[in-house]
């Protein structure tokens, strides 16, 4: 049975995207079909993500207004992987910057979820009607935050939104982690916001400048969070494993700052 995963934020710019692609890669590698799902489509990054926004020509809206049959509109992501030996394909569905109807985002993601074993949404940040849009379709959700404490907040307010759906599960992926911060307790660790916020912790992923200099995710670039998502990977995958650590002990005091502010 296909799950349909929505990355999604209430602050935006807290790696949503760059957290799509790289799952979807690491799902792919580990033996799964995945479709990418672009859902944002004021910005759709995701074609960039996936060096691929000189290659789509059709998008979610174009799929059943019969301009093209749902296989014109994926676009196979990293060749090599298509055809891996472990079984695992990797497509992009592309908004292609077009606004769609919820009902055409439904249907062709439940056409999408007779081909693939996953589909990963990666939507718009905030708690706009698109999110309301995408977390009535899809099954599971993960929150991306960064340790800043308005990202946390936002996070905060997003949980408490899709409580409203029938989701299978909601996690947390704490994007952009520094080990030092944490020991400096210039930043919370990332399973004290888990609790915070009351959301369980399904990705730890550290600062990495590979990811921040390049505008596309790589499959070959050996960067130091490729770790992270693989343990993310299986964990989205089989509901229970490890959380990768990024994180070393920390000092008190950070986080009674931010409990004030949460109480
Ligand atoms: N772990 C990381 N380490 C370093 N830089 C990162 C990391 N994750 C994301 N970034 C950088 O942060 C920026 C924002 O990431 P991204 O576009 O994925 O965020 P987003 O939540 O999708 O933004 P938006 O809300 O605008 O859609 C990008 O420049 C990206 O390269
Ligand atoms: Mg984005």
């Amino acid at each position: 049975m296909c799950k349909k995963v929505l990355i999604c934020s209430g602050k935006g710019g807290v790696g949503k995207t760059t957290v799509a692609a790289n799952l979807s890669l690491a799902l792919c590698a580990a033996g799964y079909k995945v479709i990418a799902a672009d859902c944002d489509y004021t910005l759709n990054n995701l074609e960039i993500a996936f060096n691929l926004e000189n290659t789509v020509k059709y998008g979610i809206a174009d799929c059943l207004s019969g301009r093209v049959f749902l296989g014109g509109a994926l676009y196979p992501v990293a060749k090599h992987l298509r055809n891996n030996p472990n079984g695992g394909s990797l497509f992009l569905l592309s908004s292609h910057g077009c606004p769609f109807e919820k009902s055409e985002l439904s249907e062709t993601l439940s056409l999408c979820s007779k081909l693939a074993d996953y589909i990963i949404i990666d939507s718009r940040a905030g708690q706009t009607e698109e999110l309301d849009t995408v977390a009535s379709i899809a099954t599971d959700a993960i929150i991306v935050t960064t340790p800043h404490i308005a990202a946390i907040r936002d996070a905060d307010k997003v949980a408490a939104t899709l409580d409203r759906y029938e989701l299978d599960s909601v996690s947390l992926a704490v994007n952009r982690v520094r080990a030092d911060h944490i020991e400096n307790s210039k930043a919370p660790a990332p399973s004290e916001i888990s609790s915070l916020i009351r959301v369980p912790l399904s990705a730890t992923l550290p600062e990495d400048d590979e990811i921040n200099l390049s505008a596309t995710v790589s499959p070959f670039v050996k960067s130091r969070s490729q770790e992270a998502y693989k343990m993310f990977a299986l964990l989205t995958a089989n509901g229970s494993g490890e959380v990768y650590q990024c994180e070393t002990a920390r000092k008190s005091g950070i986080m009674s700052r931010f409990k004030e502010l949460f109480n």
